[in-house]
């Protein structure tokens, strides 16, 4: 029996869930963990089941204890005893397949049928696609003529990014999905909304009348996102030099965050309602107007060797399965205009890059000055009010303020008051994927992205893609380890402004005051 404690709401209705790539590396970190996470909380149907769907021959003791061991080395929850593993396990079967050859699907029919009986399970069926994009469209239609869409419960299709290479390839995938799924049905995944502290964005911002009054251009001056990373490519230079920072950070991740921070408050909260004004924001987006204004307004940069501490760090073009000569980039920082009447004038700056000094996500919303001429501002030098938003691998918001020194006649410092959310002793975030594949059973779109949206911000990063095609060799090398080319910081400096340091590294005259629960 799962442990019902911290059950906050109602568990998922009975399904399969199919996870295609089963014996790939997400699967493995993240998959497997959140279904025992879920299971662990209560959060799923004692009528449910997991068939795990790959290429590569495995007996059911060999794909359980695969499970057993991602779950001991990448979940939150350990398994109590035996006891637990058998009940949890028993739930898990295992289909060797190749995703071309429709007799498999025949098959994977059979066994679903079983494991449906088995468990007592209404015929939904949740397919998840942990699988290269190019496959989604196949495994879609041998999914519909191998006879796996026949049962008479829900179907359900999550897939990973990226969603198409541009709008073009985008579109095309889009089309061949929508021959098998309707768009309600496909759940397309950007991890980052499943995110605790992203999903915090909306309560911060429309829960308090501290900030949406002050949301917009009258008091904001500029809004800086960053996302770095420590990692270089890593195992995955084959898919990364053909993809780069823009594509598989910028379209997904860092402009869905965006959304979140700009976005009017909708109507009602309901899944498409929440989506409309998401997208709003994208159509809002400035698009480049010409290649010279996409190099003024965006950097691009890949790393070079360099050092962090001791270790050398190899460059991005000595990476394994990256072309020696590559121009791919693994960095990018660009000023982005919402067109709208709430942020008319207000830049947006975002960055992200790999091999960068720190592991960090954070929003840092920056206030306009008080005037300068009067009060306060005649005699000091003020700085201006800040609302940082930290969501990994820190969770937790502060503010920056300014107070007057105690003791002191009018000497002014700056405060910075911090709610660190993942300080707090016996709370565990929950892992992005936890919520996703939660909210995927339970039919809940909001924190998945619709095909407008995408289509949106693929219309908006391809104009940056075209004139880097244009300009091939336009690229500023960066030492691994060090912040990114100098240009992200004259970026900010045309405008009179500055990225703020992340991760609390702030300067030594800010005086902390830290809180948790
Ligand atoms: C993925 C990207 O979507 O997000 C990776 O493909 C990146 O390149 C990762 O490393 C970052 O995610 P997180 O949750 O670790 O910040």
């Amino acid at each position: 029996m799962a442990d019902n404690q911290n059950l906050e709401s109602l568990h998922t209705p009975g399904a399969v869930f199919f996870i295609f790539g089963a014996t790939g590396d997400l699967a493995r970190r993240k998959l497997f963990p959140a279904i025992f996470s879920l299971y662990r909380e209560g959060k799923l149907a004692e009528d449910f089941a997991v068939i795990g769907v790959a290429r590569r021959p495995r007996s059911q003791e060999e794909f359980r204890d695969d499970v057993h061991r991602s779950i001991e080395e990448f979940c939150r929850y350990k398994v109590k005893d035996d006891s637990e593993w058998n009940t949890f396990a028993e739930h898990f079967s295992y289909k060797s397949l190749d995703i071309n050859n429709l007799e498999g699907y025949r098959e994977l029919q059979q066994l679903t049928e079983q494991v449906e009986e088995r468990f007592g399970i209404p015929g939904n069926r949740l397919f998840y696609l942990a699988l290269a994009p190019e496959l989604f469209g196949s495994v879609s239609f041998n999914l519909e003529k191998g006879g796996m869409l026949s049962s008479s419960g829900w179907h359900r299709l999550v897939i990973e990014k990226p969603f198409g290479y541009d709008l073009t390839s985008a579109h095309k995938l889009n089309e061949e999905l929508n021959q098998v799924f309707k768009e309600e049905e496909i759940y397309r995944i950007d991890h980052y909304l499943g995110k605790e502290m992203v999903q915090n964005i909306e309560v911060i911002r429309f829960a308090n009348a501290f900030f949406e009054p002050l949301w917009n251009n009258m008091h904001i001056s500029n809004v800086q996102i960053t996302l770095s990373e420590t990692v270089g490519v890593e195992e995955r230079g084959g898919y990364y030099d053909h993809s780069g920072a823009l594509r598989d950070m910028g379209q997904n991740h860092m402009l869905q965050m965006l959304t979140m921070i700009a976005m009017e408050p909708p109507s009602r909260l309901i899944p498409e309602d929440i989506r409309d004004e998401k997208v709003k924001v994208l159509r809002s987006l400035r698009p480049y107007a010409s290649h010279e204004e996409v190099k003024a307004s965006v950097v691009r940069g890949q790393y070079s060797e360099g050092k962090q501490g001791d270790k050398v760090l190899p460059g991005y073009r000595q990476e394994d399965k990256v072309n020696p000569e590559s121009n791919t980039e693994t960095y990018f920082a660009a000023k982005v205009l919402v067109d709208n009447f709430r942020w008319a004038g207000v830049p947006f700056y975002i960055r992200t890059g790999k091999r960068l000094p720190v592991k960090t996500t954070e929003v840092v919303v920056e206030f306009k000055p008080m005037p300068t001429n009067v009060y306060l501002r005649q005699k000091h030098d003020l700085a201006p009010n800040l609302l940082v938003i930290r969501v990994n691998p820190m969770e937790g918001i502060y503010i920056k303020i300014n107070a007057k020194k105690p003791g002191s006649d009018s000497q002014i410092e700056p405060l910075a008051m911090e709610f660190c959310q993942s300080c707090q002793i016996g709370i565990n975030s929950p892992e992005a994927y936890e919520r996703l594949i939660y909210d995927a059973a339970q039919g809940d779109s909001t924190y998945f992205t619709r095909w407008d949206e995408v289509a949106a911000a693929w219309a908006f990063v391809d104009k940056i893609a075209a004139a880097w095609a244009e300009a091939p060799n336009d690229i500023d090398l960066y030492e691994a380890g060090s912040w990114g080319p100098d240009a992200a910081h004259e970026l900010l400096a045309k405008d009179g402004f500055h990225w703020w340091p992340v991760n609390g590294q702030d300067e030594d005259n800010v005086i902390w005051i830290k809180n948790s629960r």
